[in-house]
């Protein structure tokens, strides 16, 4: 491959998205200021986690060094020093989402899981609610469904087909199509009864990009989903009552973040260290207030009861939306930190990160779906390529020559020998066969025999077309028989 001739013609395609031409540092500048610690690491699994930069953690040094942060539910001046610096990371996350403090609140957990957990807890499950989710979706949502079968409620999965182009534009697709997967009940006595549905709360969760495939999902999806459920689930029963609609921006929000104020989802979930690398063991659920209000939370704790008896069954819960789902101290040192991880972010900003990252995306899906074998035959098949959008992951599979995949262990061989960095390949093989495997014998068949395996790579802020030359040109190399 002549890697010189390649870029220029990359360069030629995408030079207008590629490189943050109008930001204060370039790619190159970025890559060998912030991120020197990479040398020549080919980092590319920025779907499992990305990384910090380092102008980010002398900034969370020094701030800690110089500033004495106490606990925020006491009242020393120290207490009051995190109590403002936690009021403000939560106007900081809030505007990141384009969030209006008026319309919604900041929570904060131990990650998108805990937050997911959160609202599977506290959610108004009936035996009348369902819980229905795109097939394309993390484990950490479907977990949701062991609170919502344990109600009673039905859970269901959905395949999404759209129509056309998605994207932030106003009007929803008429021509989304929805297909209802088979109904999960625990208790056939809570089946629906006819007319009893009216005031039933149902949950709908997707994705706003798939971790797996890259594929990005339509977050006009929210506004059908609250108006239209009638029509695009061609009046089922389950598809009654009040819809409200979580947004798991875990994958997704570190390039293109739920827009708030034009998109109104009543939850979104992320970890910060998808975000900007550091910390880990944080995240946020944004909760809109109005549907903070139908949550019903059973424990109390700490900085969240304005006052409790201990031999009298009395407690009496605070008032903010925040103190209602924290329980106990959050985590006030790495919520200092999170100021210093926007600064990267807001100074490259979203946009320019999401034209870089999909530029190198779309070129590396492009040269994989050309490579062949000598014989002809094509050897990659990438995932997620029916969808009109999609993100900066590239997830595909390799084949022999004579058409059989290549197994898991190999793909993990060749990742480790050439120094890639990327998602793990036996989870992938789960995941593939999740997607697209509709027999569960089937499933394990393959599963046991290790038959297919793929690579995950997801492109972030801080990589070049470098490092996408040199994963192309070892999957050319390793296309032997
Ligand atoms: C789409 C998606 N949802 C949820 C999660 C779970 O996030 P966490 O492990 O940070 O709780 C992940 C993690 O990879 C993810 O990619």
């Amino acid at each position: 491959m002549n890697t010189e001739s390649e870029k220029e013609q990359f360069l030629k395609e995408f030079g207008s998205d590629y490189g943050y031409a109008n930001a204060p540092k370039n790619i190159d500048e970025i890559r060998a200021t912030e991120f020197k610690r990479l040398n020549d690491t080919v980092y590319l699994d920025h779907a499992g986690a990305t990384l910090y930069s380092e102008s980010q953690m002398e900034a969370v040094f020094k701030d800690l060094n110089s500033t004495v942060y106490g606990n925020p539910h006491s009242q020393s001046s120290c207490s009051l020093a995190s109590e403002d610096i936690v009021g403000k990371a939560r106007q900081q996350v809030l505007s990141f989402f384009n969030a209006s403090p008026r319309e919604y609140s900041c929570i904060f957990t131990s990650g998108a899981t805990a937050a997911l957990k959160l609202v599977g807890e506290t959610f108004p499950w009936s035996s009348n609610s369902s819980f229905m989710y795109s097939m394309e979706n993390h484990n950490s949502v479907l977990g949701i469904r062991e609170y919502a079968l344990s109600k009673g409620a039905a859970a269901f999965a959905v395949d999404i087909e759209e129509g056309t182009h998605v994207g932030e534009s106003e009007s929803p697709k008429s021509n989304l199509k929805l297909t209802q997967h088979h109904i999960q009940r625990r208790n056939e006595g809570g089946v629906l009864k006819e007319g009893m549905t009216g005031n039933a709360y149902n949950l709908f969760a997707f994705p706003s990009e798939c971790n797996f495939s890259g594929r990005k999902f339509d977050p006009n999806l929210i506004k059908i989903i609250k108006e239209e459920s009638e029509r695009v689930l061609e009046s089922s029963q389950y598809c009654r009552g009040c819809w409200l609609v979580l947004i798991d921006a875990a994958k997704g929000c570190a390039t293109n973040p739920p827009n708030l104020s034009k998109f109104k989802a009543d939850f979104v979930v992320f970890s910060f260290y998808k975000l900007f690398g550091y910390p880990t063991g944080l995240g946020a659920l944004i909760v809109r207030n109005d549907a903070a209000k139908l949550m019903k939370k059973t424990y109390f704790s700490g900085g969240t009861v304005a006052a409790a008896i201990a031999d009298v069954d009395f407690f009496k819960r605070r008032e903010g939306v925040e103190e209602f789902f924290e329980d106990g101290t959050i985590s006030f040192l790495s919520i200092a930190a999170i100021q210093h991880g926007f600064k990267i972010i807001n100074m490259l900003t979203t946009s320019s990160i999401f034209r870089h990252t999909t530029s190198i995306a779309a070129y590396v899906r492009n040269k994989l779906l050309a490579l062949k074998h000598e014989n002809g035959e094509f050897v990659c098949t990438l995932y997620g390529l029916l969808s009109s959008e999609m993100g900066p992951t590239v997830s595909f599979n390799m084949k022999r020559p004579d058409g059989t995949w290549y197994g898991y262990r190999e793909v993990e061989k060749l990742a480790t020998l050439a120094g890639i960095q990327l998602r793990d390949v036996f989870a992938i093989l789960v995941l593939v066969l999740n997607i697209l495997v509709c027999h569960t014998w089937i499933f394990f068949q393959i599963l046991r025999l290790g038959m297919c395996a793929g690579m995950i790579v997801t492109f972030y802020m801080e990589n070049q077309l470098e490092q996408s030359e040199y994963l192309l040109v070892t999957c050319q190399h390793s296309k032997m028989p």
